[in-house]
């Protein structure tokens, strides 16, 4: 295999959160639950929920964040990727709804689905298209209302999801030391036993028995996903280490998916790494599905926690199953 000439690096960050707030508190008056329960065995305080509009909305606000941010015009961008489970509607893309509400007039762009493993496979394909060298500059926006989907009379899965999105600009260099160095992405099909939404889709078209049925909302086998989520994420992030050549004390920072703070403390022992070179936000957002890491990349790089040549490995497991592990050198 020919070496690569270009390196794709993140140039930019942006996010949105809704403002409503709800806490661990209210959902004791939706179902049999209580605040300690749900903080030990998750570690979610509060989560955010957009009242009004839908997932265009959250990608919109979190790409017009980085672009005031960053100084960047809608117009340079080449490219636009959404990695959302929940989509405005199925077509058109919410890629185009984006495109349009910002007015990136110069823009291709389309939605990709991979549950909470969204952003990582978004943000690979991003790197990719840099790295042909055909495309300067790539927006990938990871957005998910949740509450759009979710159960709140299901105690085992209400408690757990909220809303937000966030993005990063990705674009070439010649500095082989910065950006993407390496990755190992994986989909596992026997995942749709676990976790899955049955409704909406050419399988189960939406019908008064598909909504009577509950069909249109997440399903989650918590505890068999809970027990492959910790030895997929642990073991392609230590894998990756490997294949970086890292050691625990050469990693600034494990960017993992915020689904349950059991999950993602497992997956930094098993890295052998301390408590502080984990990003962690679960505590105020929930598990927001593609828009959690890039949300923790804007809120680190703006509190001045991330500088230029850190390492991160970025760490993700989700429905599909879909999971993986993302090695990149920060170079901003
Ligand atoms: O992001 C995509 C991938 N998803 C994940 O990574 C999520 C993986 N799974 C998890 O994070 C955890 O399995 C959950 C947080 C969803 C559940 O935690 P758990 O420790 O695995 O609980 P469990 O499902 O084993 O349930 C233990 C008990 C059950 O009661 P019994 O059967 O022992 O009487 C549940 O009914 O806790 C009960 N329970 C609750 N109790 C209070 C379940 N949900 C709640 C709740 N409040 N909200």
């Amino acid at each position: 295999m020919s070496e690569r000439k270009i390196n794709a690096m993140v140039t930019g960050v942006g996010m949105y959160v809704p403002e409503k707030i709800l806490d661990n508190k209210y959902f004791e008056s939706l179902v049999e639950t209580n605040d300690l329960w749900i903080r030990t065995r998750t570690g979610i305080s509060e989560r955010r929920i957009l009242e009004k509009g839908a997932t265009s909305d959250l990608a919109t606000r979190a790409a017009l964040d980085l672009f005031e941010k960053h100084n960047v015009s809608p117009n340079e961008i080449d490219v636009i990727i959404v990695a959302t489970v929940t989509p405005d509607m199925f077509f058109p893309a919410t890629a185009c709804l984006v495109q349009e509400r910002i007015g990136a007039n110069n823009a291709w762009g389309f939605d990709l689905s991979a549950a909470c493993s969204g952003f990582l496979f978004a943000f690979q394909t991003g790197c990719n298209l840099v790295e042909t060298g055909r495309y300067k500059k790539v927006l990938v926006i990871g957005a998910d209302k949740m509450s759009s989907i979710t159960d709140y009379t299901d105690r085992n899965t209400c408690i757990l999801f909220g809303d937000a999105g966030a993005a990063v600009l990705i674009e070439p260099t010649e500095d082989k030391s910065l950006g993407l160095q390496n990755s190992i992405l994986r989909i596992d099909g026997k995942g749709k036993e676990a976790l899955y939404m049955l409704g909406g889709g050419s399988l189960n078209p939406a019908s008064h028995e598909t909504v009577d049925k509950k069909m249109h909302y997440i399903f989650q086998d918590g505890k068999a996903v809970f027990k492959v989520a910790v030895k997929g994420m642990a073991d392609v992030s230590v894998e990756l280490m490997e294949k970086s050549k890292l050691k625990s004390e050469d990693i600034a920072y494990l960017v993992p998916h915020q689904a349950n703070l059991r999950i993602i403390d497992a997956t930094a022992e098993r890295m052998g790494i301390r408590k502080d070179q984990v990003m962690i936000n679960i505590n105020k957002y929930g598990n927001t599905t593609a828009a959690t890491i890039p949300l923790c990349l804007t809120e680190y790089y703006r509190d001045g926690k991330i500088k230029k040549g850190d390492n991160l490995i970025l760490s993700a497991f989700g429905a599909g199953y879909t999971w993986g592990a993302s090695h990149l050198v920060w170079a901003i």
